[in-house]
């Protein structure tokens, strides 16, 4: 029995192969490569020592989803493939609804017609919008405001409603607060194109030369030191909240909306301070405007992956700055 890894060969993808090959589990990747390289599978083998199968499709190709279906024994989906910028999506936002949730729509098509009712969704901490309240538990109210959060929402509902229909389905959206780091090796990590729109590529890039100083979005807001809040999580913790969602399939069918944090909020700033205690370097920054369309703090209440799927984030922040930065200096252009 195999898993159908879409988008394997991206940052999350590729960490969460790396985890079931771990397990002995048979892997087949399929991603367009849209924002990827082949040079992973060298390395995910480097890792595992294991190559996972790689076809070159994209989802929204039903006649290879239908091939990959028949020739494969796929016994369950995690599908991460997707475009993933907020401010592209506002910009392109048809771009995104067709890839995003277009794309969705031809690969739960081509799983129900194959009989294969079990997939794991990259959902995103984004569909809670400005929050209800915080921690963020599952219950809290989804309200979007970009494009990309609109289609992770809208997949989402997809794929509810699915399970309404039939009872067979096994859905398990996991919500991702904001990932980082990399696998200890070095071999993998977060590879963004162009000037990185996310902290933790930004202050590594500043690291290493790369970016003279980092702006730091505002420092008014309503936080202990007035710059924004996040729960940041180990992409390795990730993972393994994948490979124990899996487990899931056995026990809880329909619909199931999972948080994946790590239930501590770190602001811009002692990621900074972090960042330079744990790897010596300095960061140079300055105070900028706030951003358009942030907000203030986002982390999550992550019990219900506790109970569950026994699942909590076990790496702390000192971990998530040693690993962004031993990927970034062995890899100062990415996988160039
Ligand atoms: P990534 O860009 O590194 O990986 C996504 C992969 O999907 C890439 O390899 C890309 O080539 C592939 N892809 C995109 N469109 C495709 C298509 N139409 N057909 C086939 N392959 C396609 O991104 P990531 O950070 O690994 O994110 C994975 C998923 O997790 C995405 O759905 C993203 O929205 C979601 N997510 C990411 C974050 C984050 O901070 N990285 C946070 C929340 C949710
Ligand atoms: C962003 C996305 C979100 C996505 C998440 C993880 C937006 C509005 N939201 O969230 O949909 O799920 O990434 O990929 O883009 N910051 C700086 N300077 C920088 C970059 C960021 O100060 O150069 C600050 C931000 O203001 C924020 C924090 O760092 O307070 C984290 O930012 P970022 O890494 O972009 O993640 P989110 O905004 O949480």
């Amino acid at each position: 029995m195999t898993i159908l890894v879409t988008g394997g060969t991206g940052y999350i993808g590729s960490h969460t192969v790396v985890e079931l090959h771990k397990l002995g589990q048979d892997v087949v990747i399929l991603d367009n490569l849209s924002n990827s390289k082949l040079i992973v599978l060298d390395r995910i083998e480097q890792i595992s020592g294991k190559r996972p199968l790689f076809i070159e499709a994209d989802i929204r190709d039903a006649a290879a989803l239908d091939s990959v279906f028949s020739e494969h024994d796929i016994k369950a989906v995690i599908h991460f493939a997707g475009l993933k910028a907020v401010g592209e999506s506002v910009a392109e936002p048809l771009r995104y609804y067709d890839n995003n949730v277009a794309g969705s729509l031809r690969l739960l098509e081509a799983m129900s017609k194959a009989k294969v009712k079990n997939v794991i969704f990259s959902s995103s901490a984004t569909v809670y919008g400005s929050p209800e309240r915080l921690p963020i538990d599952e219950d809290c109210a989804l309200r979007t405001t970009n494009p990309y959060g609109a289609n992770k929402l809208q997949i989402e509902q997809m794929m509810g409603d699915l399970c309404v229909s039939d009872a067979d389905w096994s859905v398990v959206a996991l919500r991702y607060f904001n990932p980082v780091g990399a696998h200890e090796s070095g071999l993998i990590g977060e590879d963004p194109k162009g000037i990185p729109n996310n902290l933790m590529p930004f202050i590594t890039q500043v690291a290493s030369g790369l970016r003279a100083e980092l702006s730091v979005f505002g420092d008014d807001y309503d936080t202990p030191d007035g710059s924004g809040v996040r729960d940041y999580i180990h992409v390795v913790d990730l993972a393994l909240g994948h490979v124990k969602a899996l487990g899931l399939f056995t026990k809880a069918i329909g619909f199931n909306p999972i948080n994946l944090g790590t239930g501590n909020g770190y602001s811009v700033l002692e990621m900074v301070k972090s960042f330079e205690r744990v790897n010596e370097i300095k960061i140079p920054f300055n105070i900028s405007p706030r951003r358009p369309g942030d907000i203030a703090s986002c982390y999550a209440q992550p019990n219900k992956a506790l109970t569950m799927m026994d699942w909590q984030a076990s790496k702390g922040l000192d971990q998530m700055m040693k690993d962004a930065w031993h990927w970034q200096s062995n890899n100062p252009n990415g996988y160039e």
